[in-house]
């Protein structure tokens, strides 16, 4: 594997962003560079490092892909404002749906918002800026699991032998390639990010997607986004490393009103974990998890199961996809 990790217990966050800070400044040089902000703690690590490295000639994006959360666009680029970074919210939903239409593999799913991403968005928004280089938040682990098969992390190229410049006209810098989440995190808060961003549980790069079974379509999308709420408003204290809300293909038989409903189901996980390489799901008292089935089952319109995940990781992965 190209990069090395360092470790918790060897890392010094000041002595690391004044690196990455140094280093970026040498490779950009006084040309542009671009990035994607989702509001997860890697990509606000990474342009909180790019814009003290860079000032102006980073430009940050936020891309309304269709598949992220209730109203989280406005919520990110308010943070970032308050932090004196002004970020660009770019509608791309049509491209993201196009591409996705009809897909079921995992794996397809994942290669479709990949190109969606780096070619259909990225692609002409470096044309019309001019800029060179793509800042991305790729950590250790990302490339672990995409070099070793487990998975293919949307925002994998470089290590899948992928030269960005002859494919998609742009050369991609990973500061953060040699941490793990929890690095990331010391460095985050090193950077002066709020805790509701450097504390952020981990939300993926394909968003909802890895969290709809089968076909997403912007019904589907809206389906997980109502249940995601709950899961997140029900389980906002709990100590964890993860929850989220998945929505199943299979449609199940409930009862409502003493009359035959035929359904969606969705399914809860909540995870205790270190670093995602490994799991546990966090044994939530009943009354949390009945509340959780209450709230999904009379808030979100057509579902009629909630079912609670008890697997751990391996063999199951975090995601649904
Ligand atoms: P899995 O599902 O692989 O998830 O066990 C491990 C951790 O990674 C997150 N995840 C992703 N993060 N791009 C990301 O940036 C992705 O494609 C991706 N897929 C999963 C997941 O939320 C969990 O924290």
């Amino acid at each position: 594997m190209e990069a090395k990790e360092i470790t918790m217990a060897k890392l010094n966050p000041n002595k690391f962003i004044e690196e990455k800070i140094r280093e970026l400044s040498a490779t950009v040089g006084n040309g542009l560079a671009i990035n994607a902000l989702s509001g997860g703690v890697d990509s606000s690590a990474v342009t909180m490092i790019g814009h003290q490295a860079l000032g102006d000639r980073l430009k940050t994006y936020f891309i309304e892909n269709g598949i992220m959360r209730e109203g989280e666009a406005k919520q990110i680029v308010g943070w970032f404002r308050k932090l004196g970074v002004k970020v660009e919210v770019v509608d791309a939903q049509d491209k993201f749906f196009r591409g996705l239409k009809g897909l079921t593999d995992p794996e397809e799913k994942r290669e479709a918002i990949t190109q969606a991403f780096y070619k259909e968005v990225f692609g002409p928004l470096v044309k019309k800026s001019a800029a060179r280089f793509l800042l991305h938040g790729t950590n250790y682990t990302d490339i672990e699991e995409t070099v070793a098969g487990v998975k293919r992390q949307h925002n994998i190229l470089v290590q899948l032998g992928i030269d960005t410049v002859k494919v998609y006209g742009y050369k991609v810098l990973e500061p953060l390639k040699e941490l793990r989440k929890p690095a990331v995190r010391k460095v985050a808060k090193a950077l002066g990010l709020p805790a509701e961003i450097y504390n952020r549980p981990p939300f993926p790069g394909p968003a909802l997607a890895t969290r709809v079974i089968g076909e997403v379509t912007p019904d589907r999308v809206k389906t997980v986004r109502k249940a995601t709420r709950i899961v997140e408003d029900e389980l906002a204290g709990v100590k964890c490393f993860q929850y989220l809300a998945i929505l199943h293909n299979d449609m199940v038989t409930g009862v409502r009103g003493g009359k035959r409903d035929f359904g969606c189901q969705i399914e809860v996980r909540c995870w205790d974990s270190e670093d995602a390489v490994t799991g546990k799901p966090t044994r939530l008292p009943y009354p949390v998890l009945e509340r959780i089935a209450h709230r999904i089952t009379t808030e979100v319109p057509g579902v009629v199961s909630v079912v609670y995940n008890i697997t751990q990781k391996p063999p199951s992965t975090i995601e649904a996809i």
